[in-house]
């Protein structure tokens, strides 16, 4: 499945749910957001028909995202379903970690290969804090038991946030020393909900660098991955740089996502979704217009003039 620029798309990322166990200050409001009509909402059949249908066309990587897809019910058999699908090489999850601890070992017998988990800061107070509420000692429970059954390389995702957790990066940079794990720090994105708190807390990913100067690039990595990616001298793990802003990977994009209401978006950063929900409820041919739509994926995003979508982060999935 190729797009007007020859990119290869064999990528898919699928938000099961827009609900979430947090309320990260940079991603849902304080109040949370009000349930959506249960009819709004793709069906775990329908899901599974469409990321079938992609699956036949070429899709060997599937993410399955939020909101926190470990809430949604029957999320387990989703994962088997899937897992089973010929042509599928790799089928992930990002999650928040809280339900980890009690889903690992059967998300693992189902067929998942790995998880990334979003973590921003190893204080139990900040956890709180900046997720509002939030468990810190259940996510880190999760990580352990996600290590254990298996699933792994895992991957933590750290959004920089100036003045809260720029003391942190060497802390967490030491996360890949003894063990295999990835750390890749995210800059924040002025999307959805919390634009303005966004634009006041943003800090550049450079600071990574500055702060760590043991860091050394490695070659060879994966160039569809927005990660650049770095090692420390002894390290077990890799620690991943993602500028989504400063840094564009568009030439080499290779995914599109649907969103819990069966939004097709070709570029997280464009407006511009189809309503894949409508075309299978009016039983339409989704492979003929999936194939088509695919061809008309955007070029490149327009951050730096400013142009953010109206979206929330929660209502994609990253
Ligand atoms: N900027 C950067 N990353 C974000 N995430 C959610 N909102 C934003 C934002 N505004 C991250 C989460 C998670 C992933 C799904 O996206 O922390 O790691
Ligand atoms: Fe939930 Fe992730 Fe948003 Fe935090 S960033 S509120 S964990 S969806």
């Amino acid at each position: 499945m190729k797009d007007s620029f020859g990119r290869k798309i064999n990528y898919l990322r699928v938000s099961v749910t827009d609900l979430c166990n947090l309320r990260c200050k940079y991603c849902m409001p304080k109040e949370g957001i009000c349930k959506r009509d249960h009819d709004d909402i793709l069906t775990l059949e329908e899901t599974e028909e469409i990321i079938k249908v992609f699956v036949s066309l070429g899709i060997d990587k599937v993410r399955i995202t939020g909101g926190e897809p470990l809430v949604r019910k029957g999320i387990l058999d989703l994962i088997s379903n899937v897992g089973q699908l010929e042509g599928i090489k790799d089928l992930a999850i990002t999650t928040n970690g809280l339900l980890l601890k009690r889903y690992a070992k059967d998300l693992k017998n189902r067929g998942l290969n790995r998880v990334n988990i979003s973590l921003d800061t190893l204080n139990k107070n900040k956890y709180k804090e900046i997720t509002r509420g939030g468990d810190l000692t259940k996510v880190l429970e999760g990580i352990d038991e996600a290590r254990m059954v298996g699933l792994s390389p895992i991957k933590i995702n750290t959004v920089l946030i100036g003045g809260f957790n720029d003391h942190e990066i060497r802390d967490f940079v030491n996360l890949t020393v003894k063990d295999n794990i990835d750390v890749r720090f995210i800059e924040l994105m002025p999307i959805g909900e919390a634009q303005n708190w966004a634009i006041e807390n943003f800090i550049s990913n450079d600071i990574v660098l500055d702060k760590v100067r043991e860091l050394m690039k490695i070659k060879g990595e994966d160039p569809s991955s927005p990660a650049i990616y770095y090692k420390m001298p002894e390290g077990k793990g890799k620690v991943g740089i993602i500028n989504p802003i400063t840094c564009k990977f568009c030439d080499y994009c290779n995914r599109v996502r649907i969103t819990s209401t069966g939004k097709l978006k070709l570029c997280l950063h464009s407006d511009d979704e189809i309503d894949l929900k409508k075309v299978i409820r009016e039983g339409k041919d989704l492979k003929e217009i999936i194939l088509k739509e695919i061809y008309n994926k955007p070029e490149s995003h327009n951050l730096e003039e400013g142009q953010y979508i109206k979206r929330n982060m929660f209502e994609i999935g990253g």
